[in-house]
């Protein structure tokens, strides 16, 4: 399959471009296109069809559900059975925007797109053509991130055909996405509000709206299939720097005599070197990009330096610590 690359102005909407792309969609084919957070690999959210071509574009295990894409908070009432009051406060506050709620199912969404869950994940994403592209499309679109499972998520569309060139119909090419990391998953469905997956609307500012809130326990979390898997993985091995480790693992890396890089603001010796304040939302914007083209320059080993973990800078070190993970889990994201 060719995949197609549509180009659109980051602020105008090109309504020509966007009516081909949801034709694709609408006859069962998979078109990738930015949100406010990372590229999404797009199909028909109500179509078990479509599920199965996006696990397959990806190789990504069919228990891993997928996100449905709204374009506005009404229709929500489509998919869920019962929207309680808290998120209907969440949705107001933070939608459109990088928070995903997982509430409990309609019988009309099929379970091909929620991984075999009674449950459905929804978000109302904050980008001019993910929006205008629901729209055009007349339905839901389930869209994971638009990388290879395993791999990092995709910033730019660049990322999308490094990973999906051949394996999908096409890609909206609108530039480099804004958040860069993916949106925060919450749980309104069993009990206490849950955090699944750390992401784009931080702890501290959900804190503010439900004191109750938790972190999940991660793969323990029956209830949170996504963090099973591995996943951010470069092909390189990623080594988080701390203040404890940080002149062992620097000695250990460039004694390898392998090609070694660095990510952050203090850097030391190494063969390639991209800079990064140590800033949560600047990290959260580039870490994706940096590690990918750390890989592209042939390192095999990637330093990076931490981030304290408050705001955004604790879903960024969540991501971090994953890369850097040597468990053999399986890949998926
Ligand atoms: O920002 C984002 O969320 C991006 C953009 C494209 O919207 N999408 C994204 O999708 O990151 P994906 O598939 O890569 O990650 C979705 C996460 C996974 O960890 C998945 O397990 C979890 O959401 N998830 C989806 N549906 C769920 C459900 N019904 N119950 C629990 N977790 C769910
Ligand atoms: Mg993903």
């Amino acid at each position: 399959m060719k995949t197609h690359r549509f180009h659109i102005d980051s602020s105008s909407e090109d309504q020509g471009v966007i009516a081909q792309a949801a034709q694709l969609i609408q006859q069962g084919l998979l078109v990738a296109f930015p949100t406010e957070t990372v590229y999404g690999l797009g199909g028909n959210g109500l179509s078990p069809e479509s599920a199965a071509a996006i696990y397959a574009a990806k190789g990504r295990p069919s228990d891993n559900p997928l996100i449905l894409h709204v374009a506005s908070r009404d229709d929500v009432a489509h998919l869920a059975t019962e929207i309680p009051p808290l998120a209907q406060e969440l949705m107001q506050r933070f939608w459109p925007g990088p928070l995903t709620l997982v509430l409990k199912k309609q019988n009309m969404v099929p379970l091909e797109s929620t991984g075999g869950l009674d449950t459905v994940a929804v978000r109302m994403p904050d980008h001019h053509v993910a929006l205008a592209l629901i729209k055009a499309a007349g339905v839901p679109l389930a869209a994971p991130s638009a990388n290879l499972s395993g791999k990092p998520s995709p910033t730019l569309a660049e990322h999308v055909i490094e990973d999906l060139d051949g394996r999908i119909a096409g890609v909206i090419d609108a530039g480099m996405t804004r958040i860069g990391l993916e949106s925060t998953v919450l749980d309104l469905a069993h009990g206490t509000p849950t955090i699944l997956r750390q992401g784009g609307v931080t702890i501290e500012a959900l804190r503010a709206v439900i004191p109750q809130v938790r972190l999940s326990e991660g793969s323990h979390d029956v209830h949170s299939p996504g963090t099973r898997y591995r996943h951010y993985s470069p092909k390189a091995r990623v080594h988080l720097l701390s203040s404890d480790n940080r002149m062992v693992v620097i000695q250990n890396a460039t004694s390898t005599g392998k090609k070694c890089g660095y990510i952050g603001s203090t850097p030391p010796e190494v063969d390639e070197i991209i800079f990064l304040p140590a800033i949560a939302e600047e990290y959260a914007h580039k870490i994706f990009a940096a590690l990918r083209t750390l890989d592209e320059k042939g390192c095999e080993l990637i330093l990076v330096e931490p981030l304290e973990r408050v705001g955004l800078g604790a879903a960024v070190m969540d991501r971090l610590e994953r890369a850097a993970s040597q468990d053999n889990s399986e890949s998926c994201t």
